[in-house]
């Protein structure tokens, strides 16, 4: 396969670490790199890149087959629909948006382009979390019941109090769109479309006014929940569990996803001693780019269906209302 020529769209901590990790890779190529900030063009620099200003010059630029979005949330729809107009295929960081409605507008502007869309959601990329979609989708869990889940981190606690990341309107609820938005999109990758969700941030233990810790509820469709916990003045934290009819699986991380260094996964099987296995660290956003390319050559379909895709943020807008109200939300459909 020829490597997929990229530009990466803003050079901050994420998309830094993108661009360092594809170079690696044989089956991706950055070719161009935007920042509004002229400072990050030093980084273009030493890394030899072609660096620009704006989105429509990576979009002009004959060289670009595709477009990394590693930018502000509320940015990420607009910017979806303009590469997708451009005809590039595009990966867009989580959240793939803040609005289901947003949500529509990016999906419909992908399908009417023909292009590839992929979102970050790497930790459905984990090698033990990819076994434990295995086990439940051949069965060997029975019917899964309830999802627990903490991806908690300190990072922000080093961000200036006026960084967009902190921020009430880039950043609703706390520490979700940071953390919590991965475990809300393994749980619709177990049981589908949510109906409801009840969700409470708290500042508790930081001087993070928009919210350190976070609690969600949500309740699905064709049943189960999940219990997602979230918060942003605690070392790291990273665990999902999945318990099921005949058994339950939980992995938990040894360290943050940028610089992973494994997993240790547990299965309990009724009857059964639990069985633990430790995982080698895996570079989970590469392959995640990976696949993007590859669905972009036509060489296998993206992992993720787009109707998953649209299930997150659909929950996600439940979460933002729910934490604003301190009501159960239903979550649009
Ligand atoms: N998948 C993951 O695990 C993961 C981890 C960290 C961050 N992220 C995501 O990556 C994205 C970026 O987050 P970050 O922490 O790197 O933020 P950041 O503030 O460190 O970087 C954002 C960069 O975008 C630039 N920028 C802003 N508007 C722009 C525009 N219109 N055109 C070009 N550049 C622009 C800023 O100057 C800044 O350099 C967010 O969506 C975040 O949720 C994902």
């Amino acid at each position: 396969m020829q490597a997929l020529r990229l530009a990466v769209i803003g050079l901050g901590w994420w998309g830094r670490v993108l661009v360092d990790q594809v170079r690696q890779s044989p089956r991706l190529e950055v070719v161009h790199v935007v920042d509004v900030d002229p400072a990050a063009e030093a980084f273009a620099r030493e890394r030899g890149l072609r660096f620009s200003a704006r989105l429509e010059n990576a979009l002009a630029d004959p060289g670009v087959e595709a477009v990394v979005l590693c930018t502000p949330h509320t940015q990420h729809a607009q910017q979806v629909v303009a590469v997708a107009a451009a005809g590039r295929h595009v990966f867009c960081e989580k959240p793939l948006a803040l609005t289901r409605a947003d949500a529509r507008r990016a999906l419909d502007a992908v399908e009417r382009a023909g292009v590839t869309l992929a979102v970050g959601h790497e930790k459905r990329f984990e090698p033990p979390i990819v076994e434990v979609l295995r086990l439940l989708s051949a069965g060997e869990l029975g019917t899964p019941l309830q999802v627990e889940a903490n991806f908690s981190q300190d990072k922000f606690l080093a961000l200036a109090a006026d960084n967009w990341r902190l921020s009430g309107q880039e950043a609703p609820a706390g520490p979700m769109t940071a953390t919590g938005i991965h475990l809300l999109d393994l749980s619709v990758a177990v049981f589908g479309e949510a109906e409801s969700v009840l969700a409470s941030v708290r500042q508790l233990g930081s001087p993070l006014t928009n919210g350190d810790t976070l609690a969600v509820m949500a309740s699905f469709r064709r049943g189960g929940h999940a219990l997602i916990s979230a918060m942003l003045a605690t070392p790291f934290a990273g665990r999902f569990a999945v318990y099921g009819s005949a058994g339950w699986a939980e992995v938990r991380d040894k360290a943050h996803p940028e610089s992973p260094e494994g997993w240790t996964l547990t299965v309990s099987r009724r009857g059964a001693s639990p069985q633990i296995t430790d995982y080698p660290p895996a570079p989970a956003a590469l392959l995640n780019l990976e696949a993007f390319a590859a669905a972009a050559r036509r060489v296998a379909p993206y992992p993720v269906p787009r109707e998953q895709m649209l299930a997150n943020i659909s929950a996600l807008e439940a979460v933002f209302r729910s934490a604003r109200s301190g009501s159960v939300e239903v979550v649009e459909d």
